[in-house]
């Protein structure tokens, strides 16, 4: 069991290009340079636990990888080959269920698995609308839980309404209507993350999105990709999070993706009173640029309710800034929380209550009265955006961290950017 300390800090001005590449569109990076018949570039490409797991599958389903100086060239095989073995996705929800669309309509047996959280999350979301159209998949209580056995089915082309804004379902779904008989469509109650159509556009699919996707079956193999990964903002977050919550700090996250759907917890920290400056750089796929936090007083309570799915990732570090803000703090409609790498809602409310904040949990979020964050011990709950947030509440209080090795999942490189800032101690 490995141990993180974190002690209390003292005003600081941090300038990073060394946060983790984003972990959404590493995922599909990888995934994506099987829809061509030539090799994708693919250049900082998360090496994470989560994001390496993917791109072994890839490799087990026949792709050539080679790493040159950490820029990765992905060759598709001319056809995919049936692996030998179960297919590990790790902690990865994401990968599981990309994976699950994506393999729903190629010809062979899958089998998918992951580690105990990630067995422990429901899959029904995918399996459902999946074997809907043609698909074969089987797993425990009645295809909701991994391991999950794929056989490679003719799917036919659907229009399905999701009653969940989610961009792992959306994602399952489009690549499934890739492969799909003719033209599919796919309506969501709000837009979540919109990787997939970016970049799956960028290759040359024919994909629309209005209030509905539409997207035409795939008649040859798509564009390879050519593309740099940009620093992930919710990894990003947890030091705006610390510049917004140490007085006379600030943070300069660079060469982070702008993409709205991924900063809207930004937008949030802005409403509490943190100065939060967009400066965007350039257009590939996505917007990309810095982002900029400086400490602008203490920060305001706020009520987060809407365009949940914006900031789903970013909730448990905002939770740290809710803790420190003047007031109560109210988080609503967010009960997906629950089914994450670990259940959200309460390993944050745990957490805060042991370093003395006056908080409670509701079904479908929490409410948090800001105060003082004292010294704890915590429990990361095996969850690595548990253990990053509570890492950068030690800031203020020191903090002492157990189970952190999730961390490794997303952001490998986390304590050592932290320990830029303050005093930071590991151990087993
Ligand atoms: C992800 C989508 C989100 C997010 C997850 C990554 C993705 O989940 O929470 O960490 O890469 O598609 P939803 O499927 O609930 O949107």
């Amino acid at each position: 069991m490995k141990w993180l300390e974190v002690k209390k800090a003292d005003s600081f001005d941090f300038k990073c290009d060394k946060i983790a590449s984003d972990k959404s569109i590493s995922h599909r990076c990888a995934i994506f340079s099987l829809l061509s018949d030539r090799p994708s570039v693919v250049r900082n490409y998360l090496r994470a636990e989560d994001t390496l797991c993917t791109l072994e599958i890839v490799r087990r389903l026949g792709a050539a990888i080679e790493d040159r100086d950490g820029i990765l060239k992905i060759t598709p095989p001319e056809e995919l080959s049936e692996p030998d073995d179960i297919l590990d996705c790790g902690n990865s929800g994401t990968a599981m269920r990309l994976f699950c669309g994506f393999l729903s309509s190629i010809p062979g047996h899958f089998v998918l698995t992951g580690d105990k959280y990630l067995r422990r999350r429901p899959m029904r979301r995918v399996t459902e609308p999946l074997t809907h159209i043609g698909a074969h998949i089987d797993g425990r209580e009645e295809g909701n839980l991994a391991p999950l056995c794929i056989r490679g089915e003719r799917l036919r082309s659907f229009n399905y309404e999701s009653q969940i804004a989610s961009a792992q379902v959306k994602s399952a779904m489009i690549l499934a209507a890739l492969r799909a008989e003719d033209v599919s469509t796919y309506s969501e109650p709000e837009l979540s993350r919109d990787h997939t159509e970016r970049m799956l556009r960028g290759m040359g699919a024919n994909i629309e999105s209005w209030d509905t996707i539409t997207i035409e079956p795939m008649i040859r193999p798509l564009e390879p990709l050519d593309i740099t990964v940009p620093a992930d903002p919710s990894s990003g977050f947890f030091f705006a999070v610390a510049a917004a919550i140490v007085p006379g700090s600030r943070v300069i996250i660079e060469n982070v993706t702008l993409n709205p759907t991924r900063t809207e917890a930004y937008r949030v920290l802005q409403k509490m009173g943190a100065r939060v400056d967009f400066e965007e750089k350039e257009n590939r796929y996505e917007p990309i640029g810095d982002i900029t936090v400086t400490y602008d007083g203490k920060l305001q309570a706020v009520e987060v309710s809407d365009r949940i799915s914006w900031l789903i990732d970013e909730l448990p570090a905002l939770s740290i800034a809710m803790a420190v803000a003047e007031g109560e703090s109210v988080v609503k409609n967010a009960a997906e929380l629950r089914v994450k790498e670990s259940d959200r809602i309460s390993c944050v409310i745990d957490g805060l209550k042991a370093c003395g904040i006056e908080c409670s949990e509701t079904e479908d979020g929490y409410r948090i009265t800001g105060g003082e964050i004292s010294p704890a011990q915590i429990d990361s709950c095996g969850d690595h955006r548990i253990a990053m947030s509570f890492a950068i509440a030690g800031l203020l209080g020191d903090m002492k961290i157990k189970d952190v090795e999730c961390i490794d999942t997303s952001f490998p490189n986390f304590a050592q950017l932290l320990a830029s800032l303050t005093e930071v101690k590991s151990w087993r």
